[in-house]
């Protein structure tokens, strides 16, 4: 992985195009991102794939891999199954409205009402200069301004989306824990859940790592980072303690915005506002694990593929959010006696936008 840190980053990612002055701080000190505008030829994410016009002495590897005497490769924990870009662009955003009170809550929790959500997506908003409410407003009246000052660069996306990612590995891993501990005090099997949730927060590691890839937070990054870390992973474990059927709806309504982030992401590829993205190709990790066929290795394609993750994070949550959460065996990790019939798959074939019901499936 090849950085261009310091030099090239100021001229791209880090270019004077923020309007608010939280953005204008977040520039001063996220200093380490790397550029991202290239040219298709010359943009190459790895040593091994490619090259930089960086002089060498501004070159520095990004977790590089190890190399040791004996050890040839450390492949993937969880393999990532193939999708095909026919079911990617299926994808759709969509929102499974609320059937009880448990519902009302996890839904409550997502849309600003709960006070450690409501901390995490300003902080998030915050760092990525983007004002959903605000733009919108001002877009009735003002369309070109309004772009101008509430639009989203790579750059805006790119802190969004690592910080995002950054959250987005918890509840999976707190999840896994929980069921992992529960099963080992109570005596009890868990039914096979935990490799479903601890898959999805290496799922959402991997979302992670592909954007650190592309830029390297400064120390502002990394300290909401922390932050939103320690509440978030302490909130969602007295949650999951609670109740565990609420978390996972709650996960799943969460997984609802991050389709709509996504998908803002992909059209803005579409429609020309992100010109660099435009023209980017994926880097190496997103190739070897998303198993990116040759031709369909663009930062669009790659955009497709963490879309379609997240669809999948969002039927899976809302499914688990269905069943029963003490004896229900993991639809995700079972075979079926009909194996014609439909049913939930690691796969996006047969993918259910608000999960799968528990009579459907059990
Ligand atoms: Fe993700
Ligand atoms: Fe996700």
């Amino acid at each position: 992985m090849i950085s261009t840190r310091a030099v090239t980053t100021c001229r791209t990612l880090a270019a004077p195009n923020t309007t608010s002055t939280l953005l204008k701080a977040c520039n001063a000190t996220v200093v380490g991102f790397r550029s991202a505008s290239v040219s298709p030829q010359q943009q190459q994410w790895t040593s091994r794939r490619g090259f930089t016009t960086t002089p060498t002495r501004n070159i520095k590897e990004f977790f590089p891999q190890t190399e040791t005497r004996d050890i040839r490769e450390t492949p993937p924990a969880w393999e990532h199954p193939i999708y095909a870009k026919d079911d990617m662009l299926k994808v759709q955003i969509a929102h499974r409205e609320t059937r009880d009170w448990a519902d009302k809550i996890a839904l409550l929790a997502v849309k600003e009402s709960e006070l450690i959500i409501s901390v995490l997506r300003t902080g998030l908003d915050i760092a990525s200069g983007y004002r959903h409410a605000s733009a919108k407003e001002l877009a009735k009246l003002d369309p070109l301004t309004a772009r101008q000052k509430y639009g989203m660069t790579e750059r805006k996306y790119l802190i969004r989306n690592i910080f995002l990612e950054s959250v987005a590995g918890v509840p999976g891993m707190v999840a896994g824990m929980m069921r992992h501990l529960h099963s080992m005090r109570r005596m009890k099997r868990d039914n096979g859940w935990m490799e479903t949730l601890l898959e999805e927060s290496y799922n959402e590691r991997m979302h992670l790592l592909t954007f650190l890839k592309m830029a390297e937070p400064g120390w502002f990054m990394r300290l909401m980072v922390l932050g939103a870390q320690g509440v978030f992973f302490n909130a969602f474990f007295a949650a999951y303690i609670l109740s565990p059927r609420i978390c996972h709806r709650f996960v799943g309504y969460l997984e609802e915005e991050a389709v709509i982030t996504y998908t803002r992401e992909i059209e803005d590829i579409d429609n020309g506002t992100l010109p660099n993205w435009g023209k980017m190709q994926a880097p190496e990790i997103a190739v070897k694990y998303w198993n990116m066929p040759e031709g369909s290795r663009t930062m669009r394609d790659l955009l497709l593929y963490v879309r379609a993750d997240e669809a999948k994070h969002r039927e899976v949550n809302h499914t688990l959010g269905n069943l029963d959460q003490k004896n229900d065996p993991n639809p995700y990790a079972s075979t079926y006696k009909d194996v014609n019939k439909p049913h939930p798959t690691k796969g996006i074939e047969h993918l259910q936008s608000t999960g799968w019901e528990r009579k459907d499936v059990i």
